[in-house]
């Protein structure tokens, strides 16, 4: 990672939302990257977002995408809209020879993924496929030790997950949108496991399971089969009953400290809005408010917001933690610890420390910086998350026809150095 060179790059955001304030308050991070943070497009609705923006950062404010696309101090866009708009924005970033990054899922369907990686290798700018906790050091650490063939070959993956996604205040129609966890949590489950058994799904098997609370898909259960005949299952429940961070002492999504019952709250949260709302045009109302409160530039509740969606907002201690992933090789097992990874070989277990690396978005942002400064490819470009994106589509079609999907867009893990 290359933190010193006197280049830098131009930062614009296409969305303050909330994804982009989980960037933003993390000022002191984001600044010391090798970026200048100059543009932000948001909703003319939301223009006093951008005149915080403009005070804290000094960047431009724009009510126009196409406006931030021409911007020439702009080089590597962020695009932070929802996935019904992503399409459109990432057009309008590749036509203006921006490199982008797109938060996940990457888009809504195959051909629009396919739409997207086509469009930027037409106009030769970087897509990175944004947001994966496959960039997690001890998954890229469980990686190495997989590709070194210390303990033979990868047999088979075991990941699962129990969180508290879907009792956060979600407006119904994003939550129903992202079919629940499915696509909007599945995608680090699937990079993850897709960045361990080397990328190649041939095919799923999935079903999912039932939110009575949100009125949607409350988790999955998924079968993956890879070209080499490595099997993995992933299991995720979002509904709030259980966190599968109390088997591994309270670790966060981010490395930080979680109390124990944050779900607790915000599952009463959700049901004394429900019980509040005559009907689910007002409960929408309501939590779309509760949203706002955790965009960019909303007010000085803005904390409190926050913890509604699960952010504690302390400093990692920990490696970060999205859920329990094993490997089984044909000589060993490989879990994560708090702060690595733990090898249980022929001779019993050993802990393999991991160096504590920057994490999440901070080092997508790195990974994009030396791509392009270094013209090499990217770890996830667009490919990738189209990959990982059929892989989610695929375990709804599964779920919803009982069949096993075959599929078509896999491509291979570049490695965790690449
Ligand atoms: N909220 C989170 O915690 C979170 C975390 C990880 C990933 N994500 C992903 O990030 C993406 C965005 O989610 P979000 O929760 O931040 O949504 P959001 O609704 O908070 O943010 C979207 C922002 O885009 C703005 N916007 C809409 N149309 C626009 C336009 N034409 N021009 C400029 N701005 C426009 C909206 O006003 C809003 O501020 C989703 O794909 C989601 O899966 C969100």
């Amino acid at each position: 990672m290359t933190t010193t060179q006197a280049r830098t790059l131009g930062l614009g955001f296409i969305g303050l939302g909330q994804a982009v304030n989980l960037i933003l308050r993390r000022k002191a991070e984001i600044e010391s990257l090798p970026y200048r943070i100059v543009a932000a497009a948001e909703r003319g609705d939301r223009i006093s977002a951008l005149a915080t923006f403009e005070k804290e950062f000094g960047g431009k404010g724009y009510t126009s995408v196409e406006a931030l696309c021409e911007d020439p101090d702009v080089d590597v866009i962020y695009v932070g809209t929802l996935p019904d708009q992503r399409l459109a924005h990432v057009e309008l970033a590749a036509q203006a020879g921006k490199h982008i990054i797109v938060e996940k899922p990457m888009a809504g369907s195959v051909a629009d993924g396919l739409r997207m990686v086509d469009i930027a290798d037409a106009h030769s700018v970087k897509l990175l496929a944004g947001h994966t906790h496959s960039f997690d050091a001890p998954i890229r650490h469980m990686e190495d030790v997989i590709r070194s063939s210390e303990l033979g070959s990868l047999l088979s993956i075991l990941s699962f997950n129990y969180n508290d996604f879907s009792v956060r205040p979600w407006p119904n129609r994003e939550l129903q949108a992202s079919r629940g966890p499915v696509l909007n949590q599945g995608p680090h489950q699937v990079d993850i496991v897709r960045q361990l058994a080397g990328g190649l799904v041939k095919s799923v098997r999935a079903s999912t399971i039932w939110d009575d609370l949100r009125d949607c898909e409350g988790g999955y259960n998924c079968h993956l089969l890879f070209e080499d005949g490595v099997s993995a299952l992933l299991s995720f429940d979002a509904r709030g009953l259980f966190d599968s961070g109390e088997l591994f002492g309270w670790i966060g999504e981010g490395g930080q400290q979680k109390q124990p019952g944050g779900a607790v709250a915000m599952r009463e949260n959700f049901v004394s809005l429900k019980a509040n709302s005559s009907s689910l045009d007002e409960l929408d109302a309501q939590l779309e408010a509760q949203k706002e409160q955790g965009r960019y530039g909303a007010s000085a509740t803005s904390d409190e917001a926050m913890r509604l969606f699960g952010y504690t907002g302390g400093v990692p201690v920990h490696q970060p933690f999205f859920g329990y992933t094993l490997a089984s090789c044909q000589r060993g097992v490989i879990r994560q610890s708090p702060d690595g990874i733990v090898v249980y070989g022929e001779r019993g277990p050993t802990e393999r420390p991991t160096q504590r690396t920057l994490n999440g978005r901070a080092a997508e942002l790195m990974e994009m910086y030396d791509a392009i400064t270094e013209d090499r490819p990217l770890f996830h470009d667009g490919r990738w998350g189209l990959a990982t994106l059929e892989v989610c589509l695929g375990m709804l079609e599964s779920a919803a026809t009982g069949t096993e999907i075959p599929m078509t867009h896999q491509v291979a893990s570049r490695g965790s150095d690449a």
